[in-house]
């Protein structure tokens, strides 16, 4: 797998940000967590939570959110978004750094981020591995591939690589969904993936498949060995 496809800066916070709210134009992916999982009463670690795509979606469920990001711009954005939400702590740090109470989460949430992980798998499959109780789980969204986003970034067989790397991690695919990415105008896409700009796109609509990855705490300690 090359391992050097993927890579964004997530510094460009505002460019990131304008992408992201374009992602799940029609809201599909929260009615999917919402109608398949039950966040009340929950503590939840949002890792890589970025600009805070599902942080208010997350925090509005849930009874404890710990919101973990390493890129200031990106924290920054998330923190406007979420000023009125108090049971919300916002963790500036890599998740290889996280110090966070042992067997303390319910849940962790990783929106587009593991795969942002892949290089250090063992060292945040790890931690994530202390953090999570006995019965938690992680519950991870990515991209599926065979579709026009990642053909339009060239990442489809990336993506059929990560997809088998999860499985082999231990992940269950509970689905996938079908999402669209709504462009107000096509610098939004340019400016979030700049070395992109020969990419024509045929339309301000991008098909988007999206996996719901599982995966049991159980599951992640037997890999601890
Ligand atoms: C594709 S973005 C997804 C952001 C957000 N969850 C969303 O759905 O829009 C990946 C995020 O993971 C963060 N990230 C990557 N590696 C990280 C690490 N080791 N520790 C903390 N955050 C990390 C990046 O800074 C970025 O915000």
């Amino acid at each position: 797998m090359n391992k050097d496809l993927w890579r964004f800066d997530y510094n460009q916070g505002v460019a990131y940000e304008e992408f992201s709210r374009c992602q799940d134009a029609f809201g599909i992916i929260d009615g999917y967590l919402s109608s398949q999982y039950d966040f009340k009463g929950k503590t939840i670690l949002e890792v890589g939570a970025g600009s805070g795509k599902f942080t208010s979606f997350l925090s509005r469920e849930c009874s404890k959110l710990y919101v973990v990001e390493r890129s200031t711009s990106l924290m920054q954005i998330n923190r406007d978004k979420n000023l009125g939400a108090n049971n919300v702590e916002f963790m500036l740090t890599d998740a290889r750094d996280l110090i966070i109470l042992p067997s303390s989460v319910d849940l962790i949430f990783a929106g587009w981020s593991l795969t942002s992980m892949r290089d250090s798998f063992d060292i945040v499959f790890r931690k994530l591995g202390d953090i999570l109780r006995a019965d938690g789980m992680i519950l991870a969204i990515e991209n599926a591939g065979n579709d026009e986003f990642c053909e339009l970034l060239g990442i489809n067989e990336f993506t059929e690589g990560m997809r088998s790397t999860y499985a082999d991690l231990g992940f269950f695919s509970r689905t996938v969904v079908g999402t669209v990415i709504r462009l107000p105008r096509k610098g939004v896409f340019y400016n979030a993936f700049p070395g992109k700009w020969n990419v024509k796109l045929p339309s301000l609509d991008i098909q988007h498949n999206v996996s719901v990855l599982e995966m049991t705490a159980s599951v992640l300690q037997h890999q601890k060995g």
